[in-house]
């Protein structure tokens, strides 16, 4: 499974991809606000520092919806770097450019898709990935996780070669029920990467270790 990491925090993807562990980044709109990127020209330098700061695929999302918009944007993006995956959303016109794109050999991801459906379409029109919001379903009462084991199933059934990309993830759990469920990607925040890390019996078998060594000095 890659792990991708979810954010437009440079240091962030940097202190990810010194772990060794990191295949790519995504990014969206709110993501690119939160670190107070304005302006089309910062949004581009931008993208393009994130693809200098790692080797594997950075999604950059499309602002328009309109087909023509969408693929104009889409072409924008994909000229930046190779390794740009351009992010799309789950509508008609959406739908209609990741085919246009993938017929073109541009990478794309299917964003903001919450059902079996969505991303049934998604592969279908030759998305890269697909990306299952699984916190904001979690946040309705309904199992993210379910959705990620339905999709991989309907993928499987068929030899769909869209990869499913877990999105939307809270917490480590989420990380290990996607492995589980047989997610492509996992994007997440540091936080819930570096969570992966903690055992408190790691902690208190390292510090044995330790003082042993000393007493055998
Ligand atoms: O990449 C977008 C997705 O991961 C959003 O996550 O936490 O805003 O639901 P969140």
């Amino acid at each position: 499974m890659k792990f991708f990491i979810d954010t437009a925090n440079l240091k962030q993807i940097q202190e990810a991809q010194s772990l060794g562990v990191l295949d790519g980044v995504t990014t969206n709109p709110s993501l690119m606000a939160k670190e107070g990127i304005k302006g089309q020209a910062n949004i581009t330098q931008h993208y393009i520092d994130i693809c200098k700061t790692v080797s594997g695929d950075v999604s950059a999302e499309v602002i328009s919806t309109d087909y023509e918009g969408i693929i104009e944007e889409g072409l924008k993006l994909a000229k930046l770097h190779p390794q740009i995956v351009v992010k799309v959303p789950m509508i008609k016109d959406g739908i209609k450019a990741i085919k246009y794109f993938s017929e073109h050999n541009i990478k794309t991801n299917c964003t903001l898709v919450f059902s079996a459906g969505q991303a049934l379409l998604a592969a279908k029109a030759g998305a890269t990935y697909v990306s299952p919001f699984i916190g904001r379903l979690d946040d309705t009462s309904t199992d993210g996780v379910s959705l990620i084991e339905q999709i991989v199933h309907i993928y499987r059934n068929y030899n769909y070669k869209t990869q499913v990309l877990a999105a939307s993830i809270r917490h480590p759990m989420h990380i290990i029920m996607c492995a589980e469920a047989g997610a492509d990607v996992v994007t997440c925040p540091l936080d819930a990467i570096l969570a992966l890390f903690n055992h408190p019996l790691t902690d208190i078998g390292l510090a044995k270790f330790l003082a042993d060594y000393k007493k055998s000095q």
